[in-house]
């Protein structure tokens, strides 16, 4: 597998405890990943020995809690392969990133009659910011479909782009489907139309290193709770030059350079877009978090990540009449999925009781739901501290409760 799985089970102590009398498989990792040690330890660090405001004091305790958190972005900006840090801004999450885009992007560049595009597989993040910014700004917003094997239906981009085309929102990785989309073939169709892409990376920054200059996205968005940090941070990547266009989106403490009554000039980047006490314990965490990934290695994580998909795949469809949304040979381990005509309510439930922690419902994304016209999926997303036996467990359970029905 390229490395030690018992030596990274015991940087997650959380994971080794019973739930329901069973042993606690935890395949809910698309919503939240746990975190190690590491990371629990440098919150802990920064809660109990030092704790200062960042950017604000010259005392030592405001000294070292500002140098970690610039060092943070120094972080993000290597992990990301950004061209300078000042195109790392730290956000509550994806969610705020992407409405920071929506709306200040918006408010710059959109206006009476333009057009948006996103894709019906996104994630309702990177749907309703696009359809609020429409609203304000009375512009359509148009929908890349999906196939129903779970990909793109990349043949009808062109036919949806047009000289009132401003932008495109696209997640890298679906949360539903687990499809890794072709984010370099949408970016390069966008760039020849000169129309920019946001990136939604919040499901694929824990499963693939990201060049983010190669790649030549214009923004990209994740969250550190998936990327096992903290909740509450996330990182939003854009291009300087569209940055230093877009007017802030908060207005407040730090993103200021002088305020009058009559008039106030804002802050240079980053700080322009980080009004207010940031969560710099959180991003400082995360910087943790990035480091601990990068030692394992990104690549040996999304190569045993899929082989825990493959492996749960087949012993899945071995089952028989169990339906799996979205089976893009191009997949992260994440697999929605249908057993018999159990509703997911119930199925989460009776997976609970047997220890196995899914995610059921509409997952965020009704667009999906309403695309294979079902009211809600199960849902068994893995991460690289989780086993083949874990698997096991899980195909076991899904036997029971079948046969409990
Ligand atoms: N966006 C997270 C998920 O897909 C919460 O579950």
């Amino acid at each position: 597998m390229g490395f030690n799985f018992q030596d990274i089970r015991k940087d997650f102590p959380i994971l080794d405890q019973r739930v329901n009398k069973h042993p606690w498989v935890y395949f809910d990792n698309a919503a939240t990943a746990q975190r190690p040690k590491v990371v629990l330890e440098k919150i802990r660090e920064f809660s109990v020995i030092t704790n200062a405001n960042i950017h604000r004091g010259t005392h030592d305790h405001a000294i070292r809690t500002t140098e970690a958190y610039e060092n943070a972005r120094d972080i993000v900006k290597e992990f990301l392969h950004a061209e300078a840090r000042e195109e790392i801004i730290f956000t509550h999450g994806t969610t705020e990133s992407i409405n920071l885009v929506a709306r200040s992007f918006c408010e710059k560049f959109l206006t009476t009659g333009d057009e948006i595009i996103v894709t019906e597989m996104e994630h309702h993040a990177n749907i309703v910011p696009w359809q609020m910014a429409c609203e304000r700004h009375q512009a359509t917003l148009k929908v890349l479909p999906f196939s129903d094997k779970g990909e793109l239906r990349m043949e009808l981009l062109e036919t949806l782009i047009t000289k009132r085309t401003k932008i495109i929102a696209v997640a890298h990785v679906s949360n539903t489907l687990g499809t890794v989309n072709p984010i370099e073939e949408i970016i390069q169709i966008a760039h020849s139309h000169n129309i920019p892409v946001l990136i939604d990376g919040a499901q694929s920054v824990p499963h693939a290193s990201i060049d983010v200059q190669k790649l030549d996205c214009d923004f990209y968005a994740f969250s550190g709770h998936k990327i096992y940090g903290p909740t509450g941070i996330g990182i939003l990547y854009g291009k300087r030059s569209l940055l230093e266009v877009m007017p802030p989106f908060l207005g407040g403490g730090e993103m200021i350079d002088q305020v009058t009554f009559k008039k106030t000039t804002y802050n240079e980047l980053p700080h322009k877009f980080e009004a207010g006490t940031p969560h710099y314990v959180g991003a400082i965490a995360l910087g943790s978090a990035i480091q601990y990934v990068q030692n394992i290695g990104l690549d040996k994580i999304a190569a045993y990540e899929h082989q825990l998909l493959n492996y749960a795949t087949n012993q899945m469809k071995a089952l028989g009449d169990l339906q799996i949304f979205g089976e893009s040979p191009a997949k992260t381990g994440v697999i929605c999925f249908k057993l018999d005509q159990i509703h997911p309510f119930d199925l989460g439930t009776l997976l609970d009781q047997l220890g196995i922690a899914v995610r059921t419902g509409r997952l965020c994304a009704d667009p999906v739901m309403d695309h294979y016209q079902v009211t809600a999926m199960t849902r068994a997303s893995f991460a690289f501290y989780n086993s083949e036996e874990e698997i096991d467990l899980f195909i076991k359970a899904l036997q029971r409760i079948r046969s409990m029905f």
